[in-house]
Parts: C-alpha cells; structure tokens; sequence
C-alpha cells in the first residue's frame, strides 16, 4: 500500500463504500477519466488502482503511470491513486475493505473481456463488479488506440488527458524531421 493510500487513512477513513477501479493505465485515457467520475458519484471513495498485466508490457512504467493518473486527476476529491501490488485483484480489494470493482464498458467486445474476470472475481471471494456503460462519445477510446495514433504522430488531443497529450507523443512519436 503505498504512502498516499495510508495518508488517506485506508482503511476506513471514510464512514461510507469503497469501491476500486483497476487497470493498466497504459496510460490513463479520457474514457478511464469519465469512469472514474462516475465511480465517485457512487462510491464514498474510489481507489484507482494500478496493476501489472502479465500479457502486456507497458510503454510508462509503473510510476510513469501512477504519475500521469495524479496529474489527470489532481483536486478530484475523495479519489486516490495507488499501485497494487502483485497478487489476486480480490485479495487486494479485501485488503482495502473495499464492496465493489467498477469498470467502463464500451461494447460488447468489452463485456466478453470483463465478464469472465467479473464471474470469477465473485467466484473467488464474493466481489462484485459493477459495470458502467462507456459513454458513447468517447467509444473510440482506448490506451492502445491512442498509443498507436502517437506512434504516427497523429492528434491524441481528447483522447488521453490534456497532461499525458506531450508525454505520450515524446515517448512514441516520430523524430521530428532534420
Ligand atoms: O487495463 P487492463 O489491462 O485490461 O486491466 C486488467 C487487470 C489488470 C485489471 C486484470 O488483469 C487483473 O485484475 N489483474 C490482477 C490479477 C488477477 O486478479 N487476475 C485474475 C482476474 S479474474
């Protein structure tokens, strides 16, 4: 658990339902934003938690990552950023006393990646996972996508948070010519 997670007093600083909203970040985007906003409307707290995926290998590295979302998420209240540590997702959440994963949905495609680890979540502890439908405008974001755009040195504005719009295009950009 990491230094700002404790300072927030977890667990148990807040009377009311925590809720944790996994993910690689990679990096956080504008749809991981509207997500978020939305969790904290339900939720008492929301702990944007950031995992490994085994699968992928991350373009920022975990603190790259865990910076971005502060900055993207600066002065939004009762929301705290935090890196898991390795192990079961659930295990991490029973840690935190926290009722509920929230994740966005943003297509059927989605739902067919969500559902098992949805199903098996609650498999193996009792955790539910509330999802929440994309918002229809910002279906056509994802931290691939928009790493794929920078890679060709298109437009990422509106795609990824305002702050991570420079980090990414140096990170995967093209040389500038000359
Ligand atoms: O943003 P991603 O990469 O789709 O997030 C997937 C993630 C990291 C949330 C998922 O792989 C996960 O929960 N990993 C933690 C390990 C775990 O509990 N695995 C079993 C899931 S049923």
């Amino acid at each position: 658990m990491t230094a700002e997670l404790v300072r927030s007093g977890l667990p148990g600083a807040f009377p009311g339902r925590r809720c944790v909203c996994p993910g690689s970040y990679d990096p956080v985007t504008t749809g991981h934003l509207d997500v978020i906003h939305r969790a904290a409307t339900l939720f008492d707290e929301v702990v944007v938690a950031v995992l490994s995926n085994p699968v992928k290998v991350p373009v920022f590295d975990l603190g790259e990552r865990l910076e971005l979302l502060r900055a993207s998420l600066d002065g939004l209240d009762r929301v705290v950023v935090d890196a898991a540590p390795g192990g079961l997702l659930v295990d991490y959440c029973r840690r935190l006393g926290a009722v509920a994963v929230v994740k966005g949905l943003r297509s059927g495609t989605d739902f067919a990646y969500e559902l098992p680890m949805a199903l098996m979540n609650r498999y193996l502890s009792g955790l539910e996972t509330v999802f929440l439908p994309g918002d229809p405008t910002l279906a056509h974001v994802s931290s691939s996508l928009a790493r794929e755009i920078a890679v060709h040195g298109g437009n990422v504005t509106g795609l990824v948070p305002d702050v991570v719009v420079p980090r990414l295009l140096e990170r995967l950009g093209p040389a500038p010519a000359g």
